[in-house]
């Protein structure tokens, strides 16, 4: 099948080339998209949006297909920068609802097995969210298959059991003699930067992940430059394990709130290094950055994270707290051969 469908226009665009005028209406049918994946989700700005998918450590093309009125579909395909996951080609598709059972997706699915023909890809891998009938009707269609179920959980702050987030802190250095929990705002200090590099390749390599993933290369530089990115568009609350001994990070949970967006706190990690487990470290940090983000960001509603569902001892914790299951988002792949044979059929 070819990558085009009648009545519509599909291309390539480069987002720091457009101007914001330019760049709204992309910006606006994303967010439509968005929330319907989404209950709850706040609008990106048009500046966070230009944040968020241009962030440093991946390789990315985006697509726009436009109909009679304006943007009707998108494209983005990406991949690590950085050499590890040779095989995997990331493939995210969004058809505006009124644009449906055209073909566009389709026709969009062309065009990224075009793409990793060309850089010898061998496996398409994408999200999809339960919210969203139509997008397992597709999945189902195409062949591709689920690897990986995450929850999405979320809990109303009012609800946050503020006792026993303090007990954790408070009985944090008891349980775990040794070791501190500093918080910290913003960027990490430069002399915790390698540190929690490490952390970050440990938490990719422990973190249940589709078979055959591997973390990416993190380092201290890497790390600095994506985090200032994300910083552009977010504010972040981390609080750090150090192991006395060695001044060396062991853990950490990481707290952000956008800057469009005060209503949600988003959980973005919370882990602790295998060597250091057993220790209630999980909840001492937990506790601090919860508590930290009681004091200095007010007037928020919901907490949400996100945790595989073969994650038992975060899922614990989370529990423990008060956090629901709201939604589940999937992992899904499907092999570049077997998208072909997809797109022979419906171009037969
Ligand atoms: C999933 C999505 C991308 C499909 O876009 P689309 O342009 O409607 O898809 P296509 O027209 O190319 O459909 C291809 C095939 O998928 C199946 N399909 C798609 N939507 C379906 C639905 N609502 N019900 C049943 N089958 C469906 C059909 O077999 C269809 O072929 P057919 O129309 O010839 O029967 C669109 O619904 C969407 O944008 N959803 C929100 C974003 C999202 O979840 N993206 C992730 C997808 S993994």
């Amino acid at each position: 099948m070819s990558a085009s469908v009648t009545g519509y226009d599909i291309r390539e665009i480069v987002i720091p080339d457009l101007d914001d005028s330019q760049l709204e209406p992309i910006v606006a049918a994303s967010n439509r998209i968005r929330a319907e994946r989404r209950p709850r989700a706040v609008d990106l700005s048009t500046q966070e949006y230009r944040i968020f998918t241009t962030s440093p450590g991946s390789v990315r093309w985006h697509y726009v297909v436009s109909g009679e009125h304006g943007p009707a579909a998108y494209l983005n395909l990406r991949y690590p920068d950085d050499g590890t996951n040779p095989s995997l080609l990331q493939v995210s598709i969004g058809v505006l609802p009124e644009h449906r059972r055209k073909g566009i997706a389709t026709a969009l699915l062309g065009r990224a097995v075009r793409s990793a023909r060309e850089l010898g890809r061998i496996t398409l891998a994408g999200e999809m969210f339960d919210t969203v009938p139509a997008a397992a009707s597709f999945v189902e269609a195409i062949g591709a298959r689920k690897t990986l179920d995450l929850h999405h959980n979320v809990v109303e702050i009012a609800d946050l059991d503020l006792e026993l987030l303090q007990r954790w802190q408070r009985e944090g250095p008891d349980r775990a003699p040794g070791y501190s929990v500093t918080v910290v705002e913003g960027m990490y200090p430069d002399d915790l930067l390698e540190g929690m590099a490490h952390l970050y390749l440990v938490l990719e390599r422990d973190a249940p992940m589709p078979e055959g993933w591997e973390p990416r290369n993190w380092t201290g530089g890497f790390l600095e430059s994506w985090l200032g990115n994300f910083l552009k568009g977010a504010e972040l609350i981390t609080a750090i394990v150090i192991e006395d001994r060695s001044g060396a990070p062991a853990g950490m949970s990481q707290l952000g709130r956008r800057h469009s967006d005060d209503t949600t706190w988003f959980v973005t990690t919370t882990m602790v290094d295998p060597d250091h487990r057993g220790r209630a470290l999980g909840k001492w940090v937990k506790a601090a950055s919860c508590l930290r983000a009681t004091e200095i960001w007010p007037g928020a509603k919901w907490m949400e994270t996100g945790n595989a569902f073969t994650n038992e001892p975060m899922l614990a914790i989370n529990h423990a707290m008060g956090f629901r299951h709201e939604f589940t988002m999937s992992e899904v792949e499907l092999g570049v051969d077997d998208a072909e044979a997809y797109l022979a059929s419906k171009s037969g």
